[in-house]
């Protein structure tokens, strides 16, 4: 699908009736969207690693699972034997939090890597628990980046330079996005080959999509034409309730194929994991959420 904004978006907020063959999943081999559920294969062992493909993962919307879906997708590919890079670029450092790690005890960051000249991206770079999965921390001076970066030449641009001298050494780098569409966000997708948008499955889901649809347009045209939509992600969903199930309809009828087939329930064990400090798929390994997040890295990988 194109990336042009669909008519729908602008009034998706109202729910309306929903095809039975939507609304039921599951029956037939019909997945939570509606559509049949393709088996995706346990892809191969890699030989070799990189390049790298960036996917942003990105809504100016709050609280829609942006950053949980950072730390599980990856922690997923990298079961998978993906070499990650996971790149906290919110100022909240929540990424960091989830992974364990205490932004206010680093010594250097996202920010001093895109401000200072000097630093090198190996000065910020950080193991996880997790094997073959690497983390580039932020921390709450990220803040200042925004404003200080408006001054600099090739403003936009910046994430992607410092990124480019390690991209051979992994398969996918992960860019978690803070909830606006500012120049933290406008660098995230101008590095970015693709963006996946995670949406929550409540009301107002839809709602600010096509504003986000527009900006990746205009990245895609005047700064990297390289850049797609990876794919919608439908999170926090409860099959149980009728309004559960006729947003994400809402949203499969929006978006069409670009819908992922992996659904992320709503579960308590997500927040449970950020106390942890570590992804879904070691804390509860055999859950239903870490098998969801290793079905997304098979049809991330798949695509
Ligand atoms: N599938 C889920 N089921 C239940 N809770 C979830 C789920 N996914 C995320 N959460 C919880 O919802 C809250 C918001 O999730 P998360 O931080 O991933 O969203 P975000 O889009 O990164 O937010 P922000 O815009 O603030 O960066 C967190 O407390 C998280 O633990
Ligand atoms: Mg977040």
């Amino acid at each position: 699908m194109s990336l042009s904004t669909r008519s729908v978006l602008t009034e998706a907020t109202e729910v309306g009736t929903i095809p039975s063959s939507l609304a039921a999943g599951d029956a037939d081999g019909v997945g939570p969207t509606g559509r049949p559920r393709p088996t995706f294969a346990t892809p191969a062992p890699l030989d070799h690693h990189g390049p790298a493909r960036i996917l942003a993962l990105c809504n100016q919307k709050g609280g829609v699972g942006k950053t949980t879906s950072t730390i599980n997708l990856g922690a997923a590919l990298a079961e998978a034997g993906r070499r990650v890079l996971l790149v906290d670029f919110d100022p909240q450092g929540a990424l960091s939090v989830g992974l364990g790690v205490n932004p206010l005890q680093l010594d250097r960051t996202v920010y001093n890597l895109l401000m200072e000249a000097h630093v090198d991206v190996h000065d910020v770079m950080l193991k996880t628990s997790v094997p073959g999965m690497d983390l580039l921390p932020s921390n709450i001076d990220l803040s200042a980046a925004e404003v200080q970066l408006v001054n600099e030449v090739a403003r936009e641009q910046t994430l992607a330079r410092v990124l480019a001298p390690v991209l051979d050494d992994y398969d996918i780098v992960l860019v978690d996005c803070q909830p606006s569409l500012g120049l933290l966000t406008v660098n995230a997708l101008t590095a970015a080959h693709g963006v996946i948008i995670p949406l929550e499955c409540e009301f107002f889901a839809l709602r600010g999509v096509a504003l986000l649809i527009q900006t990746i347009e205009k990245v895609r045209e005047r700064l990297n034409p390289q850049l797609e939509l990876e794919g919608i992600l439908a999170t926090m969903y409860d099959a149980r309730t009728l309004h559960g199930r006729e947003v994400l309809a809402r949203v499969v009828e929006a978006f069409g194929d670009r819908v992922f087939h992996t659904v992320i329930n709503r579960t308590v064990r997500f927040p449970e994991t950020t106390v942890a400090g570590e992804p879904i798929t070691t804390y509860a390994s055999s859950s239903a959420g870490a098998k969801a997040y290793r079905e997304l890295a098979m049809e991330v990988l798949a695509r």
